[in-house]
């Protein structure tokens, strides 16, 4: 649209009441703020147009800096900003300020004023100013998007994915760089819904390496995401580096029938399949910069067959060659020994507050048979393996509350053994009623990433012909993710306080590129990420403005190179 097209529909649109954001090409924002109000006007970013922020916040010279990155990328020309007193509009110039922000917009939360004299981003928190920030790239046209996929921390760094198929298109960027943007004058007040909002990938399934881990944290930043939970262990690999027990890579813990393993070398040529420490800390720092928190995922007591074959110790010590089903023993007191001095490393490595021990589907036969179990069980008063299981999620719970962390887990850790404050990951969605009423009763919460709607993994449409593999046969369509409640009638009616936010989960198994991960992950992580922000309009959510809005958001995908899936007949609303 030409300039002056656009101030005239945006002059048509200031007729329009302070509502919840209408529909117009170039200003469809996903997720969609909690008021928006168009003004009559437009401000021009330039690469000569200052990004002011005030100093003595680090975090604030982060969103800063993450904005300027962008219109970086977008002009193809260097923008830097720079630290400065003002605390109110300054001509020609974008601020970003904590100064005087309305502290009901909470930690995340901001308000956006973009006059045609300059833009004002107001937020009580940095991060609320980095939201702002990707508000305003979102208002400009797609350009502000343009990023060349980053390559070993450079941007239009050698690709080093695998050549394009059909469905499956590389994340290249072809967008050429722009001399200006032309964003529509407007003030917005927003602030999200839940605190997590995440998605979750799986590495040890299909090994990714540390730059497109840093490519999809980077999407994750542009749809105000902020969770990024990694599996980094299963029973196919262990991909972390422990200094304190190196066999747990890179060969003794892989699995060498893994199927996966000959792929992975093919794409990747890889001389290893874990990540070293310090990839990990540059990874977290990355992640940092763009407001996302790496949750890593360590799995325990059960997926633990990578860890059994570098510590065999860990396991239990019945007398058969199976002796191991892939999970440790919680009988023995070296069992604790050995995940805790795991456990010590990797808290230096990764700050977050939450650690995720998986504790899902753990086959506990072998506890039945095992004489320490046995002993363990007798000398706690535990009546059965579900209450071994209990007293192993309660061990780690304590370990990890003295060390200032809390514990996350899959929602098995809601049967039994989890701490107060522990968080459960709500993803089998036919027993939750029960485990949900625990929760609460135990001063619990959920992160709510239910399989029906939330695993990304699964295929996106039913006829599975136009589309790379998905996992096993279940569908999730976008309709279907964007159709998501987070907050079903028996969670509102026990406390709808329980519930933290919402995940989606990118499991590895049948993934065979990046490109692929992408396509599984977009555009439901579209949907998701508004789900996760976005208030529930009264009357509930319209699938068909959703999806209007998405026309304008896959510009963006394009000019950031970000693969996806084409919606297709039946996704039409
Ligand atoms: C899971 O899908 N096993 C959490
Ligand atoms: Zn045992």
């Amino acid at each position: 649209m030409k300039k002056n097209d656009f101030i005239k529909s945006v002059s048509i649109m200031t007729a329009l009441a302070f509502v919840a954001a209408p529909v117009v090409d170039g200003m469809a924002l996903i997720p969609q703020p909690v008021k928006i109000k168009m003004e009559a006007g437009a401000f021009t970013i330039a690469p000569q147009t200052k990004i002011i922020y005030t100093p003595g916040n680090e975090r604030l010279a982060d969103a800063a800096n993450y904005l300027a990155s962008r219109l970086s990328l977008a002009f193809d020309r260097a923008v830097t900003p720079e630290p400065g007193d003002a605390v109110d509009t300054v001509p020609g110039a974008i601020l970003m300020t904590t100064a005087g922000a309305d502290p009901a917009l909470g930690d995340e939360g901001y308000q956006l004023e973009v006059g045609a004299n300059g833009v004002l981003i107001r937020a009580p928190q940095a991060a609320g100013a980095f939201y702002g920030g990707i508000t305003l790239l979102q208002l400009a046209p797609p350009q502000a998007f343009r990023a060349p996929a980053m390559v070993e921390g450079r941007p239009g760094g050698t690709q080093t994915v695998p050549p394009p198929r059909p469905a499956d298109e590389p994340n290249v960027c072809k967008t050429e760089p722009v001399a200006e943007l032309v964003v529509p004058c407007v003030s917005v007040w927003d602030q999200p819904r839940f605190t997590w909002r995440g998605l979750m990938i799986d590495p040890a399934r299909r090994f990714w390496t540390i730059d497109e881990l840093k490519q999809y944290v980077d999407y994750l930043a542009l749809h105000k995401l902020n969770k990024l939970q990694i599996h980094f262990t299963d029973h196919q690999n262990w991909t972390v580096e422990v200094n304190r027990y190196p066999d747990l890579t890179p060969e003794k813990a892989r699995n060498a029938a893994d199927p996966q393993r000959e792929r992975n070398q093919t794409y990747y040529n890889l001389a290893r399949h874990y990540y070293t420490q310090d990839e990990l800390k540059s990874l977290v720092d990355y992640a940092g910069k763009r407001f996302v928190t790496i949750v890593p995922e360590f799995e325990m007591p059960g997926h633990c067959e990578a860890l059994l074959r570098g510590c065999p110790e860990a396991g239990c010590t019945i007398d058969s060659k199976k002796a191991n089903n892939g999970e440790v023993c919680p009988g023995q007191e070296k069992t604790y020994e050995i995940l805790q001095g795991i456990l010590d490393e990797m808290l230096e490595v990764f700050p977050s507050r939450h650690i995720h021990i998986g504790a899902d589907e753990c086959g506990k036969g072998n506890w039945k048979k095992c004489p320490d179990c046995q002993k363990r069980m007798q000398d706690e008063g535990l009546k059965s393996v579900t209450e071994l299981h209990g007293y192993f999620v309660s061990r780690m719970s304590d370990y990890l509350q003295k060390k200032g962390r809390t514990l996350v887990g899959w929602d098995e850790i809601l049967e039994s053994g989890a701490k107060p404050g522990a968080i459960g990951m709500y993803w089998r969605s036919g027993t939750a009623d029960e485990l949900v009423k625990k929760a609460a009763d135990h001063g619990q919460f959920l992160v709510m990433t239910p399989t029906d709607h939330c695993y990304f993994d699964y295929w996106q449409s039913p006829e599975k012909t136009d589309e790379p593999q998905g996992f096993g046969k279940s569908v999730i369509t976008l309709r279907r993710a964007y159709e998501f409640q987070p907050l079903p009638d028996h969670v509102r009616r026990i406390n709808p306080k329980l519930v933290l936010g919402v995940q989606g989960n990118l499991w590895g198994e049948r993934l065979k590129s990046f490109p692929h991960a992408l396509y599984q992950t977009y555009p439901r992580a579209c949907a998701l990420a508004e789900i996760a922000w976005s208030p529930e309009p009264v009357g509930g959510r319209s699938y068909a403005e959703f999806y209007l809005r998405l026309g304008t958001h896959f510009k963006r995908l394009d000019a950031a190179g970000i693969n996806y899936r084409r919606p297709t007949l039946i996704d039409k609303p």
